[in-house]
């Protein structure tokens, strides 16, 4: 629960907002915001770092994506094994709390000027993955925003089966009533860069196996010295894990590769990141 609401409907409402409304966010509830982000974890051990950036979309530079927002927030983190999983993570933590506030926020890897943020954020010791606008969603939406939107088939999600599997990758899993199901869901129908959602999960013996399946030839993942898929990762592990708490299924996320794919997927692209049991 996130302000007395369901995470769950908050995965459910939350969508990408390129343009916003002239009304400010009220002091009260970026105060809240503030001190939500000062507190927020993360299960990978990545020291991350979450903060308010006061400035308009024009001035700070988000290329024409993002329109009419005056508030942004934005993260840093250390460079350690698991840093961009867990500061997906958290940021998403914090896009799904703002939704709770009634607020509209974006991912921003690729289409906003770093160097602006980076004076603001000042990173010591630390780079800056990802910013967000936050405030309130227009009912306008600006000719980029649709012309995005449609390129990026912003609601189309992959099917159930296309991305969960039982076993081992060649079996689809299927769905059911459970609660696993559900936090699957909520794992499909989440945010990904350019959303190409990598996320593929194998069950295997009451074990939830996460993997990546990362497009070596996608420039989010070569254009800024890091993988922007793995954020994608982090956001997977958020969703997955604050369903299962809410639905208590029990379990936590441990690394520990069990060996499921083959040589084949493995030049393909896919890449084991962590378990949840
Ligand atoms: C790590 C990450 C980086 C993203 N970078 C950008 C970006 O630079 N510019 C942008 O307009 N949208 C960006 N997005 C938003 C995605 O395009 C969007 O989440 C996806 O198309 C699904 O649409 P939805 O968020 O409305 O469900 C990013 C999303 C993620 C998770």
């Amino acid at each position: 629960m996130m302000e007395g609401q369901s995470v769950l409907d908050l995965i459910r409402r939350r969508t990408s907002v390129r343009t916003y409304d002239p009304r400010p966010v009220e002091p009260e509830k970026l105060d809240k915001l503030k001190a939500f982000m000062s507190a927020v974890e993360n299960p990978f051990g990545a020291a991350v770092r979450l903060e308010l950036v006061e400035g308009a979309s024009g001035r700070l530079g988000t290329y024409g994506f993002i329109r009419g927002a005056k508030t942004f927030f934005g993260g840093c983190v250390k460079k350690s094994g698991m840093d961009l999983e867990g500061f997906g993570y958290a940021f998403e933590q914090v896009v799904l709390y703002a939704t709770a506030l009634g607020l509209g926020t974006c991912w921003l890897g690729g289409t906003f000027k770093r160097s602006a943020f980076a004076e603001r954020l000042r990173p010591v010791d630390e780079y800056l993955p990802a910013v967000s606008p936050v405030g309130y969603a227009s009912d306008k939406k600006s000719l980029t925003e649709k012309v995005v939107a449609a390129g990026a088939g912003a609601r189309m999600r992959k099917r159930f089966g296309e991305v969960f599997f039982d076993g081992a990758p060649d079996k689809p899993l299927v769905p059911d009533n459970g609660a696993l199901t559900t936090c699957l869901e909520m794992v499909r129908i989440g945010p990904s860069a350019s959303n190409k959602q990598p996320w593929r999960v194998i069950v295997k013996d009451g074990a939830i196996h996460f993997y990546a399946l990362i497009d070596r030839r996608y420039a989010g993942n070569t254009m800024y010295g890091f993988t922007m898929q793995r954020i994608d990762m982090g956001i997977a592990a958020c969703h997955f894990e604050l369903s299962a708490r809410e639905l208590g299924l029990p379990g936590g996320f441990v690394v520990d590769d069990p060996h499921l794919i083959s040589d084949e997927q493995a030049a393909e692209g896919w890449r084991y990141c962590f378990s949840w049991r």
